[in-house]
C-alpha cells in the first residue's frame, strides 16, 4: 500500500542564518523522507520561516529594516545550505505569508466557536520609552534573591533563582534602559485547563506510536495538579498587544497572536503554498499521515498546544512527533552568543563533502531524544574507515579490472560463492528497512557496514589481484569482479538515503535508472558499465581542523589602484541575483546632443536586440566597436533616458578618480564565447 505522508521539519526562527543543529535535524528527516520514496511512498516535505515576535520585530528595528524586509533577507541565504546540504524540501514557506494569516484567523475563530478562548485582563510591564509590553527577556534588573544585577527578568544566572519579572528589584527595559511600568491590557487565552482539552490530551498522547516513551513520561507531568491542587496544564496567552510583528486577532485593531500559535499553524500554511487548491482535501484525508521532525525544547508546543489547537478547531492532528536531542561539537553545548559550534557553511566553503557530514550525522541518530555530539577526529576516523575504507573501496578494486579486461561488461554466472554473498547481502533489505524507518540510522549504517566487511572479505579471500595475473583464470576474475559491482549496487540502495549524490555518480558509473528499494531484489545480470571514475575522497584532519580556527580577520584594505575599497561582502546568492550575458555589439552609434554616450545595437542570443546607452564615448569610436563581444547586465530594469530607453549596461573598468586617471576599458570575453552564453 502507498502511503501518504506529510513531514515537516520545525519552522527555523528567520532572525539568523542556520546552525549545525538546524541541519542536522534537515538531514535527519531528509533521510527518513528519500527512504520512503525509495519505497514508492508518496511525500509532500516541507518547511518554512517562523517569521513573528517581538525579538525578531526588534532586530529588524536594529536592522533599520522593516520586519518584512528583514525576515525576505534571512530567507533568502537559507537556499545555499539546503542545497548545499542535499536537503531537498519540496517547498519553503513564510509564517508570514497569506496562508498562514487565513488558517491562523480561521482556526482561532474555530476555537472561539467552540467556548475556548477567554478574554482577561492581565498586569505586564510595559517600556513607557518604547511605548510597548516588555517580553520577559527583554526585562533586566537586580536578582531578588542574590541580588546579582543584571539578570533577566525570569532567572538569575548567578544563583539560578526563577521568578517573575515583576520581583526583580530595578528592574530596567533591555531597550531603552527605560524603568518599566505596570499596565494592564486584556489578553486572550486558550482553555486548555477545560476539561475537554485535558481529557482529549490525555487520551491523544497515550495512543500507541504517537510519541516516544521518554516523551510521554515527560509531558505527562502536565497533566498532575501543583501543591495547591490546580491543573497544572494552565490556559494558554495567546495573544500580545501591538506593536508586534505577528497576525491580527479577528476583532481586534491592535493585538496579534503570539508567535506560537501561529508558527505550528505554518506548517499547514506551506503545505498550502505547496499544493495550492488540493490541499483541503489533502489534510483531512485520514490516509495522510502526517508527521514532524523537532527538537526536544520545542515539546510542549507540538505534544499539547498544537494537537489541541487542530482538534478543537476541527482537524485532523498529527500521527507522529519525532523528537530528537540537541548536537554539542567536541562535547561542548552550542552557543551562538558565544560562537561556538560549527558553521554549516564555512564546513561547505572549506570544500568539505557535505555528504561526510550526512554520514556522521545518520551513524550517530537513534529513535530516542539523546544527544549527539561532533568530534572532528572521530568524524575524520569514521568517514575514512566506512566510507571510502570499506564501501567505495569495493567498487575500486573491480572496476579497473572490468573496464581493462572486459569491456565493462558483467558475468551473469557470478560462481556459487558470490551468488551466496549476494543472496546474503539481498537478505538483510528489509532489516535496513526496518532501522530507516525506525528512525534507527546509526543501527542501519552498522548493519550495511557489517555487509560491506563480508564483501570485502569475499575480495580478500578472491584476490582479484592475484587472480589476473595467472593465465586461463580470465572467467574467474570476470565473476569475482561482477560479485563486487553488484554487490556494491546493493550497498549503495541501502545507503540512498544518506548519501543522495553519491548514489546518483554510482547509478550513472552503473549505467542504471535511479534505484529504489526493490531494486536490491532484483539483479544487474548481464549489463556494461561506464568506466570507473574516483566517488570519494577521503577527508583529511587538516581540512577539517579549519573549521574550528576563526576565520581570517579582513586585512585592513590597502589603497587599491582602482581608487575605490572593495564593496561590502554578498553572498553568492546576491551575485547569483546579477544575470550577466556575452553580447555581441552589432552595431554603435553617436547620440546627438550627449557627448558621454554611445548608442549600442547589442545582441545577447535572445532572437532579438536590444538598445543600450553606455557613458564610453571618450574612450571608444562607434566604428571600433562594431563585431567585438562585451558583456551585458542582461536582466537590469530598462531606464528611460532623454535619448530613448536602456534596456541593460555594458561592463567596462575604470579608475574611481576618472580626472586623475581617466581610461574606460570595456570588457572583452576570450575568444570562444557565444552571444547568450551567461558569466559566473
Ligand atoms: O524553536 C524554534 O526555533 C521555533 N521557531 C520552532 C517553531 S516550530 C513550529 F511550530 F513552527
Ligand atoms: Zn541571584
Amino acid at each position: 500500500m502507498t502511503r501518504q505522508l506529510f513531514v515537516t521539519t520545525a519552522l527555523p526562527y528567520a532572525n539568523g542564518p542556520f546552525h549545525v543543529g538546524h541541519i542536522m535535524e534537515y538531514i535527519q528527516a531528509d533521510i527518513w523522507v528519500r527512504f520512503q520514496r525509495m519505497r514508492g511512498h508518496e511525500v509532500k516535505f516541507v518547511c518554512a520561516d517562523d517569521t513573528h515576535g517581538a525579538p525578531i520585530m526588534i532586530a529588524a528595528e536594529k536592522a533599520g529594516q522593516t520586519p518584512q524586509a528583514f525576515v525576505a533577507a534571512i530567507a533568502a541565504g537559507r537556499k545555499a545550505y539546503l542545497e548545499g546540504f542535499h536537503i531537498a524540501f519540496d517547498h519553503w514557506h513564510s509564517t508570514d505569508a497569506p496562508e498562514n494569516h487565513e488558517l491562523a484567523q480561521s482556526i482561532y475563530l474555530a476555537l472561539r466557536e467552540q467556548g475556548l478562548i477567554a478574554e482577561r485582563t492581565i498586569e505586564q510591564f510595559f517600556d513607557p520609552a518604547k511605548g510597548m509590553f516588555l517580553p520577559d527577556r527583554f526585562i533586566k534588573g537586580e536578582c531578588p534573591k542574590c541580588g546579582a544585577k543584571d539578570q533577566y527578568g525570569d532567572n538569575c544566572e548567578a544563583c539560578g533563582a526563577v521568578y517573575s519579572p515583576t520581583e526583580l528589584k530595578n528592574p530596567y527595559s533591555a531597550l531603552s534602559g527605560a524603568t518599566p511600568v505596570l499596565k494592564t491590557s486584556s489578553h486572550f487565552f486558550f482553555r486548555l485547563s477545560d476539561a475537554r482539552c485535558v481529557e482529549f490530551l490525555k487520551d491523544w498522547t497515550q495512543t500507541p506510536g504517537r510519541l516516544q516513551p521518554e516523551v510521554l513520561n515527560k509531558i505527562s507531568e502536565w497533566f498532575g495538579t501543583d501543591e495547591a491542587g490546580a491543573p497544572k496544564l494552565a490556559d494558554w496567552d495567546i495573544s500580545r498587544d501591538a506593536p508586534y510583528f505577528g497576525i491580527r486577532i479577528p476583532g481586534t485593531q491592535d493585538k496579534y497572536f503570539y508567535v506560537w500559535l501561529d508558527a505550528p499553524i505554518g506548517y499547514l500554511a506551506a503545505l498550502k503554498g505547496l499544493m495550492g487548491p488540493a490541499f483541503d482535501a489533502y489534510v483531512a484525508d485520514p490516509a495522510v499521515e502526517q508527521v514532524h521532525f523537532i527538537g526536544k525544547d520545542i515539546v510542549t508546543f507540538h505534544t499539547l498546544f498544537w494537537p489541541a489547537t487542530l482538534h478543537f478547531s476541527g482537524r485532523k492532528t498529527p500521527n507522529h512527533i519525532f523528537v530528537h536531542g540537541f548536537i554539542t561539537v567536541s562535547g561542548e553545548k552550542m552557543s551562538k552568543s558565544r560562537g561556538t559550534g560549527i558553521s554549516p557553511l564555512r564546513y561547505l566553503e572549506l570544500g568539505l563533502n557535505a555528504q561526510w557530514l550526512r554520514y556522521y550525522i545518520a551513524a550517530k541518530l537513534n529513535a530516542r531524544v539523546e544527544d549527539i555530539d561532533f568530534n572532528p577526529e572521530d568524524f575524520v576516523a569514521r568517514v575514512n574507515a566506512d566510507l571510502v575504507g570499506k564501501y567505495v573501496n569495493i567498487a575500486s578494486r573491480a572496476a579497473g579490472f572490468l573496464a581493462k579486461r572486459f569491456g565493462g561488461a558483467l558475468s551473469a554466472d557470478l560462481g556459487v560463492e558470490g551468488r551466496m554473498l549476494l543472496d546474503a547481502l539481498r537478505a538483510h533489505a528489509g532489516t535496513v528497512a526496518q532501522l530507516y524507518e525506525e528512525r534507527e540510522f546509526g543501527k542501519a549504517l552498522r548493519e550495511v557496514m557489517a555487509l560491506a566487511d563480508r564483501v570485502n572479505e569475499y575480495v580478500d579471500q578472491h584476490k582479484p589481484w592475484e587472480i589476473a595475473r595467472q593465465p586461463g583464470q580470465d572467467a574467474a576474475l570476470h565473476d569475482v569482479c561482477s560479485v563486487c559491482i553488484e554487490a556494491f549496487r546493493l550497498l549503495t540502495i541501502y545507503l540512498k538515503p544518506v548519501l543522495p549524490a553519491l548514489a546518483a555518480e554510482v547509478e550513472a558509473f552503473l549505467q542504471v535508472g535511479p534505484m529504489q528499494w526493490a531494486d536490491a531484489q532484483r539483479a544487474l545480470g548481464r549489463h556494461t558499465i561506464a568506466p570507473y571514475r574516483h566517488l570519494m575522497q577521503r577527508a583529511e584532519a587538516a581540512q577539517v581542523d579549519k573549521l574550528f580556527e576563526p576565520p581570517a580577520p579582513a586585512e585592513p584594505p590597502k589603497a587599491l589602484p582602482g581608487g575605490e575599497d572593495i564593496a561590502a561582502e554578498i553572498g553568492i546568492a546576491d551575485f547569483a541575483k546579477v544575470d550577466l550575458r556575452i553580447a555581441r555589439i552589432v552595431d554603435a552609434a553617436l547620440v546627438e546632443g550627449s557627448d558621454k554616450l554611445l548608442r549600442l545595437t547589442l545582441d545577447a542570443g535572445e532572437g532579438r536586440l536590444r538598445n543600450v546607452f553606455s557613458g564610453i564615448r571618450s574612450a571608444y569610436a562607434p566604428e571600433d566597436l562594431k563585431g567585438r563581444l562585451t558583456v551585458l547586465v542582461a536582466n537590469l530594469a530598462p531606464r528611460k533616458m532623454k535619448f530613448g530607453v536602456s534596456e541593460g549596461m555594458v561592463l567596462a573598468a575604470s579608475h574611481a578618480d576618472e580626472k586623475a586617471h581617466p581610461g574606460i576599458f570595456l570588457l572583452d570575453p576570450a575568444p570562444g564565447a557565444q552571444p547568450g552564453m551567461r558569466v559566473r
